[in-house]
């Protein structure tokens, strides 16, 4: 089996806490070198992972032949800069989430990818989920319907930190919205195959003294017609946090709780109705059938993150994520800041 050779560029956070474990566990993966801003995080990740190299730079690992692939999880505000160096050394990137500070930027990343022949996919890492990839299919076979409504929850306690990048709107583009947000407006959009149309918030600093949103609340119009609410808060404990998922149609819903997570865990209820019912005016829910979802594999969906993208790399097919998915997504967050501060409902064009 051909093994792709990695490098990995910011190395201390989630690619220390999640990605690089999960790659451990891919089978075509041989991770080569890693590289943080400060050298001792990155020394201390090689080790801890038998990686050959560690660096202080990723012009470095950029300039290593023998790499194919870079995994990028620095800060935001480095995403486009790193990148685009990275597509136009020809590796192939696999880039956490948002793509960049702005869709503009995220665009000049994408042009960088076409120009250099490189693949590129996004850290939507929730779409790996077991549960989230049998709903999809759930859904495609119109088992609960069409949809009308969604709704999506995600939460963390993230207070006050004295030099913390994800506080400053510069370096990340913006709070809960953009950092945890993004993924249920990403789920929602390939669950349900539905692209937003409109968007209107309220995003706003309650709790803590940072710059950017501690809460937020979006309402997406979809394209036929139902709607969704997303909200994200930095400002619930962890222990309080439920994480809701929940999908409506006309023949059914999906509800799950616990499964926007970094692990596959949480709980899944499906209720689906008879065809053939007419209008009850007790309202009774006898005829309801549930689907249980019991025996659906699951796994490490950061290994299947990047053996995914390995996969695509080796038989030169398409990424788990692609960047225009990417792109839209945060065209959605854009929108939502932007109708947060003109008071507006704005078309996603
Ligand atoms: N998909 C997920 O599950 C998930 C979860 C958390 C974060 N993320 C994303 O991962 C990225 C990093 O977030 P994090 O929580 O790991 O951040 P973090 O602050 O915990 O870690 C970032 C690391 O990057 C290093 N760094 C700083 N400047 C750098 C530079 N110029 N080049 C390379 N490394 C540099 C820091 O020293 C630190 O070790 C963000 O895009 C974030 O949105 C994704």
């Amino acid at each position: 089996m051909k093994k792709i050779k990695w490098g990995v560029i910011g190395c201390g956070g989630i690619a220390d806490r999640r990605t690089i474990p999960g790659m451990m566990l891919a089978n075509n993966v041989e991770l080569v070198s890693v590289m943080d801003a400060n050298l001792e995080v990155a020394n201390a990740v090689k080790e801890k992972y038998n990686a050959q190299y560690a660096f202080d730079n990723y012009e470095a690992i950029l300039a290593q032949d023998e790499i194919e692939a870079v995994y990028i999880a620095s800060p935001v505000f480095f995403h486009k800069e790193q990148a685009i160096a990275a597509a136009k050394a020809k590796k192939h990137i696999l880039l956490e989430k948002p793509v960049a500070l702005t869709v503009e930027d995220a665009e000049e990343i994408k042009k960088a990818c076409i120009e250099n022949g490189v693949k590129i996919s996004i850290g939507f890492l929730m779409r790996f989920h077991g549960y989230h990839q049998r709903i999809k299919e759930i859904i495609a076979e119109g088992k609960i319907g069409d949809i009308v409504s969604m709704r999506g929850q995600f939460t963390c306690w993230y207070p006050d930190i004295e030099g913390a990048w994800r506080q400053k709107k510069a370096l990340s583009g913006g709070g809960a919205l953009v950092d945890m947000g993004i993924h249920v407006i990403d789920l929602l959009h390939y669950l349900s195959g539905l692209k937003t149309k409109e968007v209107v918030a309220f995003n706003q600093t309650q709790t803590f003294n940072y710059e950017v949103d501690d809460s937020s609340a979006v309402i997406m119009k979809m394209d036929n017609g139902a709607t969704a609410f997303v909200d994200s808060n930095f400002n619930i404990p962890d222990a309080a946090s439920v994480a809701k998922l929940e999908i409506y149609g006309t023949k059914g819903s999906i509800v799950t709780s616990g499964t926007l997570a970094q692990a596959e865990v949480g709980d899944v209820t499906i209720l689906m109705s008879d065809d053939s019912l007419e209008y009850d005016a007790n309202q009774e829910r006898n005829e309801i059938v549930p689907l249980s979802l019991e025996g659906t594999p699951l796994g490490n969906m950061y290994t299947k993150e990047v053996e995914q993208f390995g996969d695509a790399i080796i038989n030169d097919t398409e990424v788990p994520v692609t960047i225009d998915s990417a792109i839209f997504d945060q065209k959605v967050v854009e929108a939502a800041y932007k109708s947060c501060e003109t008071k507006a409902f704005i078309e996603i064009k």
